[in-house]
């Protein structure tokens, strides 16, 4: 790491920890300190990750930067500066809770700020969070949420779970799973897939309930198959909740019985996710499904794995189990 790094790793870190302090200690954050308990965030929790606080005024990062007599060049590259017209700065995060970024060492890197309470802002153009913007520090596409801290217990367990939001993240280190990583609201990169199979050889995926979380779940599948040897699971979050949001509504034990004995395999996944939008009455949808499945059933490697589905298709449909089987043959000679 260069001087020039270092000085903006330095800089992120006295911000998060003023905005920690202001967090924690201050009037100005009260109101943040109150939305993050009421969220069932513990203090120990809002600790651990130096959550904090950006204050509602525009320049109180500017003003800390120039007593600490920080040069414009390093505030304009640290991301965490809006500069004007003028030349002046001012904040770029105001009014938000800030989760600081870390790299894969836990130095801090970025930010993310969430706006406090969506409701109270209608017809709010601002995003629900905020992100540092790509600088020679931060690169969305290469950071993963809680890497550093999870890492040895991802070792230890043989295993990391996969969530969307890094809310998500938070709730289920609150229920004592700790190996929980999410990317920063894209789809998973190759350099992510590359982290976590250093440490790791088995994923599970527990993405959002809701119908663009399950979509992304497909995808996410698509990209670990092509990229990585991983083992992989799905976990379908019911009624459509996050699982933060099933923390809340359920409790710690239904969580963790959830993401343990909840878990599917990819192809069951994709089973169940491609019969959405089609109707199994009709005739063709039918056809145009089991063509779908029998395509992604000649993938699945194991024989006994697949000639449990093969069984269950065949109920399902009422085909013969032999019918089945040469079709799979087929395909698999296409595939080859
Ligand atoms: P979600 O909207 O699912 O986040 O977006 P969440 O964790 O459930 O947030 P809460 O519970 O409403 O607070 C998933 C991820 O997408 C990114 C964030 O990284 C978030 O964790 N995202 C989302 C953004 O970057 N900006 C946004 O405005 C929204
Ligand atoms: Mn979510
Ligand atoms: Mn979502
Ligand atoms: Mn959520
Ligand atoms: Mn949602």
């Amino acid at each position: 790491t260069s001087t020039g790094q270092q000085q903006l790793i330095a800089l992120h870190e006295r911000t998060r920890d003023l905005y920690h302090h202001l967090l924690m200690n201050t009037k100005a954050g009260e109101d943040a300190l109150t939305y993050l308990h009421e969220r069932g965030l513990s203090d120990e929790l809002i600790s651990e990750f130096k959550i904090g606080f950006a204050p509602s005024q525009r320049d109180f990062l500017v003003q800390v930067a120039q007593q600490d007599k920080v040069n414009a060049d390093l505030m304009e590259r640290s991301g965490l500066f809006i500069r004007r017209d003028d030349g002046s700065f001012s904040d770029r995060f105001y009014q938000r809770v800030m989760f600081p970024l870390n790299d894969f060492r836990g130095k801090p890197i970025g930010f993310s700020g969430r706006m406090l309470k969506t409701e109270e802002f209608p017809g709010n153009d601002q995003p629900k969070y905020l992100n540092s913007p790509e600088t020679e520090l931060f690169n969305k596409r290469q950071v993963l949420f809680n890497f550093d801290k999870a890492r040895n217990e991802i070792r230890k367990q043989g295993e990391a779970v996969l969530f969307e939001g890094f809310m998500d993240v938070l709730a289920a280190w609150q229920a004592d799973i700790k190996i929980g990583l999410a990317s920063m609201g894209t789809s998973l990169t190759e350099q992510q897939i590359a982290a976590i199979e250093r440490i790791t050889g088995q994923v599970v995926i527990a993405y959002d309930g809701d119908d663009p979380g399950q979509a992304a779940t497909d995808r996410a599948l698509a990209i670990l198959d092509a990229h990585s040897r991983l083992t992989l699971a799905t976990v379908t979050v019911p009624e459509k909740l996050d699982p933060d949001e099933y923390l809340r509504k359920y409790g710690v034990a239904e969580l963790q019985n959830l993401l343990k004995h909840g878990r599917q395999t990819p192809f069951a996944f994709k089973m169940q996710y491609h019969k959405k939008g089609l109707n199994l009455d009709n005739e063709s949808d039918r056809l145009k499904y089991l063509e779908f499945v029998m395509q992604d059933l000649a993938k699945v490697q194991s024989p006994v794995e697949q000639d449990l589905y093969l069984g269950q298709l065949a109920v399902e449909f009422h085909l013969t189990r032999e019918s089945l089987k040469q079709q799979l043959q087929m395909v698999r000679q296409t595939l080859r």
